[in-house]
């Protein structure tokens, strides 16, 4: 783990994970490209959520809902009229900030009335005075069609739920679902935000992963037990220290308009603890809203009992970027050039101990020699594995160069073919993590690698 974000931030965009957006425009401020490599790191963390999610399990199915929504929705939802951050403005450098925020930062209770002026708070970039306090909707606005006008217009939806929420019905009678039983969706969700920062954690376009578990009233507080334990799991099953991962509980007089509790699994970044998943009880806020404003019905009628209730909701919401983030700075280390394999050029060597699921490639192949006929079994070796897994062929420099630029994007196994190779039908199978290196004959290769991945 780095407490250094900077190096992270130099590390993606060298090695090809994560670029700044619009570059050669001068960018745009806050947003991001996942590269190469950053694809297949986002990939295989959505891959891992969606196994454990909704592969592995009989009560939760998957989702992909659009993102342009019935304006309706976000009435019912609340977040029309509540989806609002406290905005001030500095009346001198002009930076915007969140009332909120500063209030905190001063050990003072975000406590203030829209439209009046902080009193006692200055600037903290210049000291000049501040405005008064605006509340500011989150959401993005656009229109559909060609003409600008109120009727035409919509968001981008500022969250994946609301999505599941309006095809409750749908799902339920398609699937012949009984309660309890969830839906899941991965997905682009969109907020005007007053301060994005810390790289990807806190962007105005980012993807969510989230999973709406309907439950009968009344079993709602064990379920929430069972999701917030999930969650730790799920990082810590995939190599995440759990040092680095704490619980937060929202006090009462802090919680989401629709929330009964809500508890957050926080990472601990180089800047300090910050939110990864939240998992909240929305009790029967969301159906009952979208029942009213809908004229629909959403309630469940029990088979057996022939009881009708209106289920409960528990959500766990988790951020896949900042998860992504997570992942990358928990794999970081830096350790000392490693014995045998430094050209003694550098005392310390970077290695990204990603979990062997998560790594965006997962076998280098890597010939002693560029000419024939050894780049020609390389070549034949990378063909075959490429079928089964993410390789990545590399024949410049040497191979203690080669085997460093792997451990810096966390490549768990590289393939050295050498000329001995052409003779024994053998390669060395070197191990990131341990570097031990292993003859393995050829025929038997790609099966060593599916229970090295296994495993
Ligand atoms: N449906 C509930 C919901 O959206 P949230 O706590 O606002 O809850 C869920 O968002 C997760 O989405 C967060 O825990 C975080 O990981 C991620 N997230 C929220 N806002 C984000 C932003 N501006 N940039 C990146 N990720 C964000």
């Amino acid at each position: 783990m780095i407490n250094d974000l900077e190096k992270v931030v130099s590390l993606c965009k060298r090695r090809g994970f994560i670029f700044p957006g619009s570059e050669i425009y001068g960018g745009l401020a806050n947003t991001w490209d996942y590269g190469p490599l950053g694809v297949e790191l986002k990939n295989n963390v959505r891959k891992m959520w969606w196994q454990k999610v909704v592969q592995e399990r009989n009560d939760i199915v998957g989702l992909d809902s659009a993102i342009l929504m019935h304006p309706k929705v976000w009435e019912a939802s609340g977040h029309l009229a509540g989806f609002t951050d406290p905005l001030v403005d500095c009346l001198s450098c002009k930076k915007r900030f969140r009332a909120d925020h500063l209030l905190e930062a001063k050990g003072l209770k975000p406590d203030f009335e829209p439209d009046n002026a902080l009193t006692d708070i200055r600037c903290p970039e210049c000291d000049g005075k501040l405005g008064s306090v605006r509340n500011f909707n989150l959401m993005f606005k656009t229109f559909i069609g060609p003409v600008e006008e109120q009727t035409s217009k919509v968001f981008l939806r500022p969250e994946t739920a609301q999505g599941i929420f309006v095809n409750f019905k749908n799902v339920l009678e398609s699937m012949r679902k009984r309660l309890p039983f969830g839906i899941a969706q991965t997905g682009k969700s969109f907020r005007n935000e007053i301060t994005p920062g810390n790289f990807t954690f806190r962007t105005r376009e980012f993807e969510q992963m989230e999973m709406e578990f309907f439950v009968k009233p009344g079993t709602d507080e064990e379920w929430f037990e069972t999701w917030k334990n999930f969650m730790w799991e799920w990082f810590n099953n995939l190599g995440v220290k759990e040092s680095s991962l704490r619980f937060y509980e929202h006090p009462k007089e802090k919680l989401s308009h629709y929330s009964k509790r809500t508890v957050d699994l926080e990472y601990n970044f180089p800047w300090g603890w910050g939110e990864l998943w939240g998992c909240a009880n929305r009790t029967d806020f969301d159906l009952k809203q979208h029942a009213k404003f809908s004229g629909q019905e959403l309630d469940y009628r029990d088979p057996e009992t022939n009881e009708v209730v209106v289920p409960y909701v528990i959500e766990p919401a988790l951020g896949l970027d900042r998860a992504v983030l997570a992942f990358l700075v928990d794999a970081f280390e830096e350790v000392e050039a490693r014995s045998g394999e430094e050209d003694g050029k550098h005392e310390t060597e970077l290695v990204l101990r990603l979990h062997k699921s998560l790594a965006p490639i997962k076998v280098a192949i890597l010939p002693l020699s560029k000419k024939e006929p050894l780049a020609n079994l390389a070549k034949e070796i990378q063909a075959d594995l490429s079928k089964e897994f993410m390789t990545q062929y590399d024949e410049t420099q040497s191979i203690g160069k080669r085997y460093r630029r792997q451990d810096e994007i966390g490549t768990p196994y590289c393939v050295t073919v050498d000329f001995d190779s052409l003779e024994d039908k053998k390669v060395t199978v070197r191990d990131r993590d341990t570097m031990a290196q292993e003859r393995i004959d050829l025929a038997e290769l790609k099966n060593y690698l599916k229970d090295k991945f296994n495993n």
